[in-house]
Protein backbone atom coordinates (compact mmCIF):
# COMPACT_ATOMS: atom_id res chain seq x y z
CA UNK A 1 0.00 0.00 0.00
CA UNK A 2 1.10 3.36 -1.24
CA UNK A 3 2.16 5.72 2.03
CA UNK A 4 0.92 9.67 1.92
CA UNK A 5 3.88 11.89 2.01
CA UNK A 6 3.55 15.43 4.25
CA UNK A 7 5.24 18.44 3.19
CA UNK A 8 5.83 17.47 -0.49
CA UNK A 9 5.65 21.10 -1.72
CA UNK A 10 8.26 21.88 0.22
CA UNK A 11 10.79 19.11 -0.79
CA UNK A 12 13.77 20.15 -3.33
CA UNK A 13 12.73 19.10 -6.91
CA UNK A 14 15.23 16.06 -7.06
CA UNK A 15 13.77 14.91 -3.74
CA UNK A 16 10.50 15.50 -5.05
CA UNK A 17 11.16 13.31 -8.40
CA UNK A 18 13.36 10.96 -5.92
CA UNK A 19 10.37 10.06 -3.99
CA UNK A 20 7.92 10.31 -7.21
CA UNK A 21 9.77 7.73 -9.23
CA UNK A 22 10.92 5.58 -6.14
CA UNK A 23 6.89 5.06 -4.85
CA UNK A 24 4.86 5.63 -8.66
CA UNK A 25 6.90 3.46 -11.24
CA UNK A 26 8.10 -0.04 -12.12
CA UNK A 27 11.16 1.51 -13.66
CA UNK A 28 12.34 4.45 -11.62
CA UNK A 29 15.81 5.00 -12.86
CA UNK A 30 13.75 4.56 -16.73
CA UNK A 31 11.19 7.10 -15.71
CA UNK A 32 13.71 9.37 -13.95
CA UNK A 33 15.55 9.88 -17.25
CA UNK A 34 12.44 10.34 -19.70
CA UNK A 35 11.29 13.02 -17.30
CA UNK A 36 15.00 14.52 -17.18
CA UNK A 37 15.19 14.38 -20.68
CA UNK A 38 11.78 16.50 -21.53
CA UNK A 39 13.75 19.47 -19.11
CA UNK A 40 14.91 22.42 -21.39
CA UNK A 41 19.04 22.61 -21.57
CA UNK A 42 18.67 26.30 -20.67
CA UNK A 43 18.44 26.30 -16.89
CA UNK A 44 16.49 29.94 -17.17
CA UNK A 45 13.83 28.87 -19.24
CA UNK A 46 13.21 25.59 -17.10
CA UNK A 47 13.25 27.79 -14.32
CA UNK A 48 10.41 29.86 -15.76
CA UNK A 49 8.53 26.54 -16.24
CA UNK A 50 8.69 25.10 -13.10
CA UNK A 51 7.55 28.43 -11.29
CA UNK A 52 4.54 28.55 -13.39
CA UNK A 53 3.18 25.74 -10.88
CA UNK A 54 3.62 24.10 -7.68
CA UNK A 55 5.52 20.33 -8.31
CA UNK A 56 6.68 20.82 -12.17
CA UNK A 57 8.40 17.81 -12.51
CA UNK A 58 8.96 17.96 -15.91
CA UNK A 59 7.60 19.52 -19.40
CA UNK A 60 4.22 18.27 -21.24
CA UNK A 61 5.37 18.98 -25.03
CA UNK A 62 2.54 19.58 -27.05
CA UNK A 63 2.78 20.69 -30.95
CA UNK A 64 3.08 24.00 -31.77
CA UNK A 65 2.14 24.19 -35.42
CA UNK A 66 0.83 27.40 -37.67
CA UNK A 67 -2.10 27.57 -39.84
CA UNK A 68 -0.90 30.11 -42.63
CA UNK A 69 -3.16 32.60 -45.04
CA UNK A 70 -6.05 33.68 -42.56
CA UNK A 71 -7.12 36.44 -44.62
CA UNK A 72 -9.15 39.06 -41.60
CA UNK A 73 -9.93 42.03 -42.00
CA UNK A 74 -7.90 42.70 -45.03
CA UNK A 75 -4.94 41.63 -43.14
CA UNK A 76 -2.76 38.27 -43.38
CA UNK A 77 -2.46 36.41 -40.46
CA UNK A 78 -0.57 32.92 -39.84
CA UNK A 79 -2.10 31.43 -36.54
CA UNK A 80 -0.02 29.55 -33.99
CA UNK A 81 -1.99 26.71 -32.67
CA UNK A 82 -0.67 24.45 -29.79
CA UNK A 83 -2.59 21.56 -29.78
CA UNK A 84 -1.97 17.84 -29.94
CA UNK A 85 -5.06 15.98 -32.48
CA UNK A 86 -3.57 15.08 -35.80
CA UNK A 87 -6.12 17.18 -38.16
CA UNK A 88 -6.83 20.56 -36.71
CA UNK A 89 -3.79 22.37 -38.19
CA UNK A 90 -4.62 21.08 -41.20
CA UNK A 91 -8.34 21.68 -41.10
CA UNK A 92 -7.75 25.36 -40.24
CA UNK A 93 -5.04 25.81 -43.34
CA UNK A 94 -7.42 24.36 -45.89
CA UNK A 95 -10.19 26.43 -44.73
CA UNK A 96 -8.43 29.43 -44.47
CA UNK A 97 -7.31 28.80 -48.39
CA UNK A 98 -10.83 28.40 -48.95
CA UNK A 99 -12.14 31.67 -47.61
CA UNK A 100 -8.83 33.87 -48.71
CA UNK A 101 -10.17 32.60 -51.88
CA UNK A 102 -13.55 34.62 -51.60
CA UNK A 103 -13.36 37.82 -50.07
CA UNK A 104 -11.39 36.49 -46.00
CA UNK A 105 -12.92 36.47 -42.99
CA UNK A 106 -14.39 39.32 -41.04
CA UNK A 107 -14.53 40.25 -37.72
CA UNK A 108 -16.62 42.93 -35.36
CA UNK A 109 -16.04 43.57 -31.41
CA UNK A 110 -19.66 43.73 -30.11
CA UNK A 111 -19.02 44.30 -26.45
CA UNK A 112 -15.66 44.53 -23.92
CA UNK A 113 -16.89 44.34 -20.44
CA UNK A 114 -16.20 41.88 -17.61
CA UNK A 115 -18.35 40.82 -14.79
CA UNK A 116 -17.64 40.10 -11.22
CA UNK A 117 -19.45 39.72 -7.76
CA UNK A 118 -19.38 39.69 -4.87
CA UNK A 119 -22.11 36.57 -3.56
CA UNK A 120 -23.90 37.51 0.27
CA UNK A 121 -26.80 36.66 2.39
CA UNK A 122 -29.01 39.20 3.89
CA UNK A 123 -31.26 37.18 6.81
CA UNK A 124 -33.47 40.24 7.16
CA UNK A 125 -35.43 43.24 5.65
CA UNK A 126 -32.69 44.37 2.87
CA UNK A 127 -34.60 47.28 1.86
CA UNK A 128 -32.42 49.82 3.64
CA UNK A 129 -29.49 48.48 1.71
CA UNK A 130 -31.63 49.07 -1.80
CA UNK A 131 -32.35 52.63 -0.68
CA UNK A 132 -28.73 53.98 -0.05
CA UNK A 133 -27.25 52.19 -2.59
CA UNK A 134 -26.26 55.46 -3.93
CA UNK A 135 -24.01 55.69 -1.09
CA UNK A 136 -22.81 52.68 -0.87
CA UNK A 137 -21.73 52.57 -4.46
CA UNK A 138 -20.06 55.66 -3.32
CA UNK A 139 -18.19 53.98 -0.48
CA UNK A 140 -17.18 50.66 -2.93
CA UNK A 141 -15.45 53.04 -5.22
CA UNK A 142 -13.52 54.73 -2.81
CA UNK A 143 -12.61 51.61 -1.61
CA UNK A 144 -10.88 50.90 -5.02
CA UNK A 145 -9.98 54.21 -5.82
CA UNK A 146 -6.19 53.04 -5.45
CA UNK A 147 -6.72 49.46 -7.22
CA UNK A 148 -8.59 50.96 -10.21
CA UNK A 149 -5.99 54.55 -10.95
CA UNK A 150 -3.61 52.39 -13.23
CA UNK A 151 -6.39 50.53 -15.43
CA UNK A 152 -8.31 53.59 -15.52
CA UNK A 153 -5.02 55.78 -17.14
CA UNK A 154 -5.20 52.81 -19.27
CA UNK A 155 -9.36 53.79 -20.15
CA UNK A 156 -10.62 50.36 -18.45
CA UNK A 157 -11.90 50.65 -14.80
CA UNK A 158 -15.17 49.34 -13.00
CA UNK A 159 -18.12 50.41 -15.35
CA UNK A 160 -20.92 49.66 -13.39
CA UNK A 161 -22.26 48.69 -10.08
CA UNK A 162 -25.18 46.96 -8.83
CA UNK A 163 -27.29 45.45 -6.08
CA UNK A 164 -29.18 42.16 -7.15
CA UNK A 165 -31.97 40.56 -5.03
CA UNK A 166 -31.29 36.75 -6.19
CA UNK A 167 -33.92 35.74 -3.68
CA UNK A 168 -36.05 34.17 -6.04
CA UNK A 169 -33.49 32.01 -6.69
CA UNK A 170 -32.08 31.71 -2.96
CA UNK A 171 -33.47 32.10 0.45
CA UNK A 172 -31.39 35.63 1.55
CA UNK A 173 -29.44 35.63 -1.62
CA UNK A 174 -28.09 39.13 -2.96
CA UNK A 175 -25.46 40.37 -4.69
CA UNK A 176 -23.14 43.20 -5.66
CA UNK A 177 -22.44 42.77 -9.77
CA UNK A 178 -19.90 45.04 -10.58
CA UNK A 179 -18.94 45.32 -14.62
CA UNK A 180 -15.47 45.64 -15.59
CA UNK A 181 -13.52 47.33 -18.79
CA UNK A 182 -9.94 45.01 -18.24
CA UNK A 183 -8.37 46.99 -21.43
CA UNK A 184 -5.12 44.56 -22.88
CA UNK A 185 -5.34 42.33 -19.81
CA UNK A 186 -7.70 39.20 -19.12
CA UNK A 187 -7.96 41.02 -15.77
CA UNK A 188 -9.06 38.06 -13.59
CA UNK A 189 -6.19 39.34 -10.99
CA UNK A 190 -7.48 42.84 -11.29
CA UNK A 191 -11.26 42.02 -10.92
CA UNK A 192 -10.94 39.70 -7.76
CA UNK A 193 -8.77 42.92 -5.59
CA UNK A 194 -11.01 44.49 -6.51
CA UNK A 195 -14.29 42.68 -5.47
CA UNK A 196 -12.46 41.67 -2.33
CA UNK A 197 -12.33 45.30 -0.90
CA UNK A 198 -15.42 45.57 -2.10
CA UNK A 199 -16.64 42.76 0.03
CA UNK A 200 -14.87 44.07 3.42
CA UNK A 201 -16.42 47.50 2.76
CA UNK A 202 -20.31 46.22 1.98
CA UNK A 203 -19.64 44.30 5.23
CA UNK A 204 -18.57 47.78 7.20
CA UNK A 205 -21.03 49.73 5.27
CA UNK A 206 -23.57 46.86 6.77
CA UNK A 207 -22.00 47.09 10.32
CA UNK A 208 -22.60 50.48 10.64
CA UNK A 209 -25.95 51.17 9.07
CA UNK A 210 -28.85 52.14 11.81
CA UNK A 211 -31.39 50.38 9.62
CA UNK A 212 -29.72 47.05 9.25
CA UNK A 213 -30.25 44.37 11.64
CA UNK A 214 -26.47 43.59 13.12
CA UNK A 215 -24.88 40.38 12.12
CA UNK A 216 -27.44 39.60 9.69
CA UNK A 217 -24.87 40.10 6.62
CA UNK A 218 -22.42 37.46 5.42
CA UNK A 219 -20.27 37.49 2.36
CA UNK A 220 -19.91 34.55 0.65
CA UNK A 221 -18.02 34.98 -1.90
CA UNK A 222 -16.35 37.54 -3.93
CA UNK A 223 -14.97 36.24 -7.72
CA UNK A 224 -14.90 37.43 -10.97
CA UNK A 225 -17.51 35.06 -13.34
CA UNK A 226 -15.87 33.15 -16.23
CA UNK A 227 -19.47 33.70 -18.11
CA UNK A 228 -18.76 36.85 -20.04
CA UNK A 229 -21.91 37.94 -22.30
CA UNK A 230 -20.92 41.08 -21.98
CA UNK A 231 -17.88 40.64 -23.60
CA UNK A 232 -18.42 38.86 -27.54
CA UNK A 233 -17.17 38.77 -30.87
CA UNK A 234 -18.33 38.56 -34.38
CA UNK A 235 -16.26 36.54 -36.72
CA UNK A 236 -18.38 35.63 -40.37
CA UNK A 237 -17.46 34.95 -43.73
CA UNK A 238 -19.61 35.42 -47.03
CA UNK A 239 -20.04 35.07 -50.59
CA UNK A 240 -22.14 34.41 -53.63
CA UNK A 241 -24.18 30.63 -53.02
CA UNK A 242 -22.44 29.91 -56.67
CA UNK A 243 -18.82 30.21 -55.56
CA UNK A 244 -19.45 27.22 -53.00
CA UNK A 245 -19.69 25.07 -55.78
CA UNK A 246 -17.04 22.49 -56.17
CA UNK A 247 -16.58 18.86 -58.22
CA UNK A 248 -20.03 16.74 -58.24
CA UNK A 249 -21.58 19.46 -56.08
CA UNK A 250 -23.62 22.44 -56.95
CA UNK A 251 -23.49 26.05 -54.67
CA UNK A 252 -27.18 25.56 -53.95
CA UNK A 253 -26.83 21.98 -52.78
CA UNK A 254 -23.68 22.70 -50.92
CA UNK A 255 -25.33 25.63 -48.85
CA UNK A 256 -28.70 23.91 -48.27
CA UNK A 257 -26.67 20.95 -46.68
CA UNK A 258 -24.54 23.39 -44.59
CA UNK A 259 -27.45 25.01 -43.56
CA UNK A 260 -29.28 21.71 -42.00
CA UNK A 261 -26.38 20.44 -40.22
CA UNK A 262 -25.98 24.05 -38.73
CA UNK A 263 -29.83 23.37 -37.99
CA UNK A 264 -29.44 20.01 -36.50
CA UNK A 265 -26.82 21.53 -34.16
CA UNK A 266 -28.89 24.03 -33.23
CA UNK A 267 -31.95 21.74 -32.64
CA UNK A 268 -29.82 18.86 -30.78
CA UNK A 269 -27.98 18.79 -28.04
CA UNK A 270 -25.86 15.69 -28.91
CA UNK A 271 -24.73 16.92 -32.33
CA UNK A 272 -24.58 20.55 -31.11
CA UNK A 273 -21.76 18.74 -28.25
CA UNK A 274 -19.65 18.02 -30.77
CA UNK A 275 -19.99 20.76 -33.32
CA UNK A 276 -19.32 23.38 -30.69
CA UNK A 277 -16.49 20.66 -29.87
CA UNK A 278 -15.22 20.75 -33.08
CA UNK A 279 -15.03 24.81 -33.29
CA UNK A 280 -13.25 24.86 -29.50
CA UNK A 281 -10.93 22.99 -31.53
CA UNK A 282 -10.36 25.54 -33.40
CA UNK A 283 -10.33 27.98 -30.22
CA UNK A 284 -8.46 26.60 -27.89
CA UNK A 285 -5.35 26.15 -30.03
CA UNK A 286 -4.62 29.31 -30.51
CA UNK A 287 -6.09 29.93 -26.73
CA UNK A 288 -2.91 27.76 -25.42
CA UNK A 289 -0.59 29.20 -28.14
CA UNK A 290 -0.81 32.90 -27.14
CA UNK A 291 -0.87 31.95 -22.74
CA UNK A 292 -4.56 32.73 -22.19
CA UNK A 293 -7.35 30.41 -20.13
CA UNK A 294 -8.80 28.00 -22.12
CA UNK A 295 -10.98 26.61 -19.29
CA UNK A 296 -12.30 30.04 -19.09
CA UNK A 297 -13.07 30.41 -22.08
CA UNK A 298 -14.21 26.73 -22.52
CA UNK A 299 -16.75 27.50 -19.95
CA UNK A 300 -18.00 30.81 -20.80
CA UNK A 301 -18.54 29.11 -24.83
CA UNK A 302 -20.28 26.45 -23.05
CA UNK A 303 -22.53 28.61 -21.40
CA UNK A 304 -23.40 30.95 -24.07
CA UNK A 305 -24.49 28.34 -25.89
CA UNK A 306 -26.86 27.40 -23.08
CA UNK A 307 -28.13 30.55 -23.38
CA UNK A 308 -31.78 30.08 -24.35
CA UNK A 309 -31.99 26.97 -22.52
CA UNK A 310 -30.85 24.68 -24.52
CA UNK A 311 -27.31 23.42 -25.61
CA UNK A 312 -27.39 24.83 -28.98
CA UNK A 313 -24.40 25.68 -31.92
CA UNK A 314 -21.99 28.67 -31.31
CA UNK A 315 -22.28 28.91 -35.56
CA UNK A 316 -25.03 29.98 -37.67
CA UNK A 317 -25.57 30.10 -41.30
CA UNK A 318 -28.22 31.63 -43.37
CA UNK A 319 -28.62 32.50 -47.36
CA UNK A 320 -30.33 35.16 -48.35
CA UNK A 321 -31.00 36.85 -51.83
CA UNK A 322 -28.26 34.00 -53.46
CA UNK A 323 -25.82 35.24 -50.67
CA UNK A 324 -24.82 32.67 -48.26
CA UNK A 325 -23.26 34.23 -44.83
CA UNK A 326 -21.45 31.80 -41.99
CA UNK A 327 -21.26 33.73 -39.02
CA UNK A 328 -19.88 32.62 -34.95
CA UNK A 329 -21.07 34.68 -31.75
CA UNK A 330 -19.07 34.06 -29.15
CA UNK A 331 -17.60 35.34 -25.49
CA UNK A 332 -14.00 35.40 -25.53
CA UNK A 333 -12.32 37.07 -22.59
CA UNK A 334 -8.38 37.23 -23.54
CA UNK A 335 -5.34 39.32 -22.45
CA UNK A 336 -2.14 40.19 -24.35
CA UNK A 337 -0.54 41.43 -21.45
CA UNK A 338 -0.03 39.91 -17.57
CA UNK A 339 -0.45 36.14 -17.22
CA UNK A 340 1.96 34.09 -18.96
CA UNK A 341 1.91 36.99 -21.70
CA UNK A 342 5.87 37.77 -21.17
CA UNK A 343 6.85 34.74 -19.34
CA UNK A 344 6.49 31.86 -21.78
CA UNK A 345 9.29 32.43 -24.88
CA UNK A 346 6.51 30.53 -27.18
CA UNK A 347 4.05 32.44 -26.20
CA UNK A 348 6.27 36.05 -26.54
CA UNK A 349 6.83 34.22 -30.01
CA UNK A 350 3.16 33.41 -30.87
CA UNK A 351 1.63 37.13 -30.11
CA UNK A 352 4.53 38.43 -32.25
CA UNK A 353 3.44 36.04 -35.20
CA UNK A 354 0.13 37.67 -34.76
CA UNK A 355 1.51 41.22 -35.06
CA UNK A 356 1.44 41.84 -31.36
CA UNK A 357 -2.43 42.38 -31.21
CA UNK A 358 -4.33 44.18 -28.79
CA UNK A 359 -7.10 42.25 -27.05
CA UNK A 360 -9.56 43.03 -29.56
CA UNK A 361 -7.69 41.99 -32.19
CA UNK A 362 -6.99 39.08 -30.52
CA UNK A 363 -10.84 38.30 -30.08
CA UNK A 364 -11.38 38.66 -33.67
CA UNK A 365 -8.37 36.08 -34.61
CA UNK A 366 -9.84 33.30 -32.03
CA UNK A 367 -13.18 33.67 -33.10
CA UNK A 368 -12.11 33.26 -36.85
CA UNK A 369 -10.27 30.31 -35.64
CA UNK A 370 -13.45 28.53 -34.25
CA UNK A 371 -15.69 29.34 -37.16
CA UNK A 372 -12.88 28.06 -39.58
CA UNK A 373 -12.46 24.72 -37.76
CA UNK A 374 -16.19 24.52 -38.11
CA UNK A 375 -16.57 25.25 -41.88
CA UNK A 376 -13.78 21.92 -42.16
CA UNK A 377 -15.32 19.71 -40.22
CA UNK A 378 -18.63 20.45 -41.78
CA UNK A 379 -17.64 20.64 -45.23
CA UNK A 380 -16.39 17.38 -44.80
CA UNK A 381 -19.41 15.85 -42.71
CA UNK A 382 -22.00 17.08 -45.19
CA UNK A 383 -19.29 15.76 -48.24
CA UNK A 384 -16.94 13.51 -48.18
CA UNK A 385 -17.18 12.42 -44.25
CA UNK A 386 -14.25 13.24 -41.89
CA UNK A 387 -12.46 9.80 -41.33
CA UNK A 388 -10.81 10.57 -44.87
CA UNK A 389 -8.58 13.89 -43.96
CA UNK A 390 -8.87 12.54 -40.07
CA UNK A 391 -7.18 9.06 -40.16
CA UNK A 392 -4.89 10.96 -43.05
CA UNK A 393 -3.41 12.79 -40.59
CA UNK A 394 -3.73 10.02 -37.83
CA UNK A 395 -1.70 7.73 -40.11
CA UNK A 396 1.71 9.14 -38.56
CA UNK A 397 0.33 8.86 -35.01
CA UNK A 398 -0.32 4.75 -35.89
CA UNK A 399 2.96 4.42 -37.64
CA UNK A 400 5.20 5.83 -34.75
CA UNK A 401 3.11 3.64 -32.74
CA UNK A 402 4.18 0.81 -34.61
CA UNK A 403 7.56 2.24 -35.05
CA UNK A 404 8.08 2.48 -38.55
CA UNK A 405 11.22 3.44 -40.26
CA UNK A 406 11.27 6.52 -42.37
CA UNK A 407 11.74 4.53 -45.43
CA UNK A 408 8.48 2.36 -44.22
CA UNK A 409 6.98 5.80 -43.49
CA UNK A 410 7.27 7.02 -46.97
CA UNK A 411 6.10 3.15 -48.41
CA UNK A 412 2.77 3.48 -46.76
CA UNK A 413 1.53 6.87 -46.77
CA UNK A 414 2.35 6.41 -50.51
CA UNK A 415 -0.05 3.51 -50.27
CA UNK A 416 -2.46 5.05 -48.06
CA UNK A 417 -2.63 8.29 -50.35
CA UNK A 418 -5.89 8.00 -51.69
CA UNK A 419 -7.18 5.47 -49.29
CA UNK A 420 -9.08 5.83 -45.77
CA UNK A 421 -5.95 4.37 -43.71
CA UNK A 422 -8.17 2.30 -40.89
CA UNK A 423 -6.10 1.45 -37.98
CA UNK A 424 -6.14 -2.50 -38.79
CA UNK A 425 -5.56 -2.15 -42.19
CA UNK A 426 -2.27 -0.07 -41.58
CA UNK A 427 -1.16 -2.51 -38.97
CA UNK A 428 -1.40 -5.31 -41.59
CA UNK A 429 0.13 -3.67 -44.36
CA UNK A 430 3.30 -2.69 -42.05
CA UNK A 431 3.63 -6.47 -40.63
CA UNK A 432 3.23 -7.56 -44.90
CA UNK A 433 5.40 -4.89 -45.76
CA UNK A 434 7.92 -6.01 -42.62
CA UNK A 435 7.74 -9.71 -43.13
CA UNK A 436 6.29 -10.50 -39.68
CA UNK A 437 3.18 -12.08 -38.10
CA UNK A 438 0.08 -9.43 -38.34
CA UNK A 439 -0.90 -10.11 -34.33
CA UNK A 440 -4.29 -11.13 -33.55
CA UNK A 441 -7.06 -8.34 -33.08
CA UNK A 442 -7.31 -7.43 -29.49
CA UNK A 443 -3.73 -7.87 -29.31
C1 LIG B 1 -13.29 16.26 -34.04
O1 LIG B 1 -12.30 16.66 -33.10
C2 LIG B 1 -14.27 17.38 -34.26
C3 LIG B 1 -15.48 17.04 -35.14
O2 LIG B 1 -16.14 15.89 -34.61
C4 LIG B 1 -16.39 18.24 -35.12
C5 LIG B 1 -17.75 18.02 -35.75
O3 LIG B 1 -18.24 16.89 -35.79
O4 LIG B 1 -18.34 19.06 -36.14
C6 LIG B 1 -15.04 16.70 -36.55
Amino acid sequence: MKEPIKGFSKLSKAAKLEWLTQNNFENPEETLELFQGYWHNDENVQRKHDDFIENTMTNYYMPFGVAPNFQINGRLYTLPMAIEESSVVAAAAKSASYWMARGGFKTEVLSTEKIGHVHFMYEGDASALFRDFTSLELELREATKELTANMEARGGGITSIELVDKTDDLDHYYQLEVCFETCDSMGANFINSNLEEMAKRLESFAASHSELEENKLEVVMRILSNYTPKCIVRASVSCPVTDLASEGTSGEDFARKFKRAIDIANAEPYRATTHNKGIMNGIDALIIATGNDFRAVEAACHTYASKSGQYRSLTHCKVEDGIFTYWIEIPLALGVVGGLTKLHPLVVKALEMLGKPNAEELMGIVAVSGLAQNFAALRALVTTGIQKGHMKMHLMNILNQLEATAEEKVHIAEYFKDKVPHHREVVNYFCNLRGVPVPKVGS
